[in-house]
């Protein structure tokens, strides 16, 4: 949640913090602000989203600057509360991503001290903290100030006279971009893949003295070196590329987001994990809890293997008896929740691995081995390549511990993704646009799909939906069925093939339209549900990437249809950053 970036260079810094504030926006979108540095500091900060602003107008000189774009935890959105924020003087600016978790009790100190607020924000303790210490030497004031917080940060601070930027993180995340005389800083890798290739990572506890020249950084108080890494992600996957929203042209790149993380398969050391392996658990949150939920059906019934999956998020507040392999599911890699419960894992002794879509980020750093999916920036707050990608770097790992179960199917599962995203599915739209609550159903792996449907439907359009168990819809919630209740029903062939259709009919009596999906030429389930979706009669792998897929489109062209801000859903932001 939160975006922050800093340049130092020869160029004017303020478009370069705006355009880099437009591409980190998918983290939170309440206001916006940047500050320049010249013998003063100017700051220019407001309420609302920088991509709809007049924000191109603003033109603060100096070669120096940060930004940030909130999502806000402490006080409203508003002006004020808007970063950066100043000292008591206005000699410091601060940005800052995550919490302050003690700033009410330093807020209480600082005030007793004669310091003077203008925002409801945690973070403005930390630029009164910085002035507090700041004798000249704006490094020694963030060395000095950062033992006092209890939080997480990634902070950038600047101060007037002063020709850098000193940045700090812990437990939030923090790249610098080297460019050739100029450096950057960013939550994350988007607004430098404008400027440069090289970046290097800063780990929890470091501190970071940057100037055009350089960089040095230090962690507890000893200089250290950091590795220059080089991106593999390019400007064009961060841009929109003609499609009308993140989201479409993310589905879109579905079948090369799955292909590609199967072509980079899996390195020596993630492969004697999986199979050293003899019980597995997953933590994860939203999404990725889905597809950890889908590896548990295939890996317990086809590898055999005891799997266990867990909300990252509950998973640290209680102490089950766990051992084996730690597998963290996260896109960002940077949900606070999933690194807690990791963390919590490796506590208990377990080997951790991460699956995750950005390289560098914080869990990389966790766990003992990682498996980088190839889905590229996503940058639509909804998960959908993203969620492809997992799919393809788990399924690798069963493919692993069953001795090549999946090779076939793997290797040509990204044509049927292809294959269904043009499906016409305008009359499930209609129906589903004028609903006000839709239930998801589906059975075995199909159960986490109808999750995933659901929870891509209230993300983005808003209309309330629930994905269940198809048998569980009668111990409850068949009390909610009604005529404008639709139920979509994923119904593939197999061994649930039987009770879906009985199902089916149960829910037809109660007369709620259905929606279903179920293989091309099922006539029999064509007849008796109102809308048929059919999906290419294939694997079981398969149908449940592309019943995922159609539910996602479905999802989109919904929220579409109901105007909705389909990229940036209303309260949401892309990388959920504090537990
Ligand atoms: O980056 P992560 O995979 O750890 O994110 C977890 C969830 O916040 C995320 O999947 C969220 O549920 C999606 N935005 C839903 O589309």
């Amino acid at each position: 949640m939160c975006g922050i970036v800093g340049y130092i260079g020869r160029r004017e810094a303020t478009p370069i913090l705006i355009q880099g504030l437009k591409r980190l926006e998918y983290r939170g979108y309440d206001s916006f602000g940047i500050a320049t540095v010249g013998s003063s500091i100017e700051v220019f900060k407001k309420q609302g989203r920088i991509s709809e602003s007049e924000a191109g107008a603003v033109s603060l000189a100096g070669c120096i600057g940060i930004g940030h774009t909130r999502w806000a935890t402490h006080g409203e959105p508003n002006d004020i509360n808007a970063h950066p924020h100043i000292d008591c003087r206005g000699g410091v600016a601060v940005v800052h991503n995550g919490v302050i978790e003690n700033f009410t009790e330093l807020k209480r100190q600082l005030i007793e001290r004669g310091h003077t607020f203008r925002s409801d924000t945690d973070t403005e303790v930390i630029a009164h903290l910085i002035e507090e210490h700041h004798h000249g030497d704006l490094l020694e004031a963030v060395r000095a100030t950062v033992p006092h917080l209890r939080g997480s940060y990634a902070l950038l601070a600047v101060a007037a006279h002063d020709r850098r930027i000193v940045a700090a993180r812990d437990c939030s995340p923090l790249v610098l971009g080297i460019g050739d005389s100029e450096l950057f800083a960013a939550s994350d890798m988007t607004p430098l893949l404008d400027h440069t290739e090289r970046v290097v990572f800063l780990e929890d506890g470091d501190i970071a003295d940057i100037s055009a020249d350089g960089v040095e950084i230090y962690h507890q108080g000893e200089k250290v070196q950091r590795p220059v890494e080089l991106i593999d992600w390019c400007v064009e996957d961060a841009r929109k590329g003609g499609f009308a929203h993140y989201m479409l042209k993310e589905i879109f790149e579905q079948p090369q987001a799955f292909y590609e993380t199967i072509r980079a398969g899996v390195d020596e050391t993630v492969r004697n994990l999986v199979l050293s392996a003899d019980e597995v658990t997953l933590v994860a949150c939203g999404t990725s809890y889905h597809t950890a939920l889908i590896f548990k059906y295939l890996a317990e019934s086809l590898c055999r293997i005891p799997v266990r999956v867990e909300l990252a998020s509950e998973f640290k507040y209680y102490t089950p008896p766990i051992s084996g392999l730690a597998v963290a599911v996260t896109q960002s890699g940077e949900t606070a929740d999933t690194i807690a419960a990791l963390k919590m894992a490796k506590a208990h002794n377990c080997i951790t691995l991460a699956i995750t879509n950005v390289q560098g980020s914080t869990i990389t750093r966790v766990t003992d081995g990682t498996l980088l999916m190839r889905a590229g920036p996503e940058i639509g707050v909804a998960a959908t390549k993203s969620y492809i990608a997992q799919l393809a770097a788990l399924m690798q790992l069963i493919n692993i511990r069953c001795g090549g179960v999946f090779d076939e199917v793997l290797s040509h599962a990204h044509l049927a993704i292809g294959e269904v995203l043009m499906r016409d599915i305008q009359d499930a739209v209609a129906l589903c646009r004028g609903a006000e609550h839709i239930f998801f159903v589906g059975r075995g792996p199909f159960y986490p799909v109808s999750l995933e449907g659901a929870l891509k439907m209230k993300e983005i359009s808003y209309v309330h939906a629930e994905g269940y168990a198809a048998g569980e819809l009668k111990h409850g919630p068949f009390a909610l069925l009604t005529p404008v209740t639709p139920v979509v029903a994923i119904c593939p062939p197999g061994s649930t093939y039987g009770v879906m259709v009985s199902n089916i009919k149960e829910i037809k009596a109660r007369r709620a339209p259905i929606i279903a999906l179920g293989v091309d030429g099922d006539s029999e389930l064509a007849e008796i549900v109102d809308i048929f979706i059919p999906l290419p009669d294939t694997h079981l792998l398969v149908q449940v990437l592309t019943s995922s897929v159609v539910l996602q489109l479905l999802a989109y062209r919904t929220a579409c249809a109901l105007q909705r801000d389909i990229d940036r859903p209303r309260n949401l932001a892309k990388s959920v950053t504090v537990e």
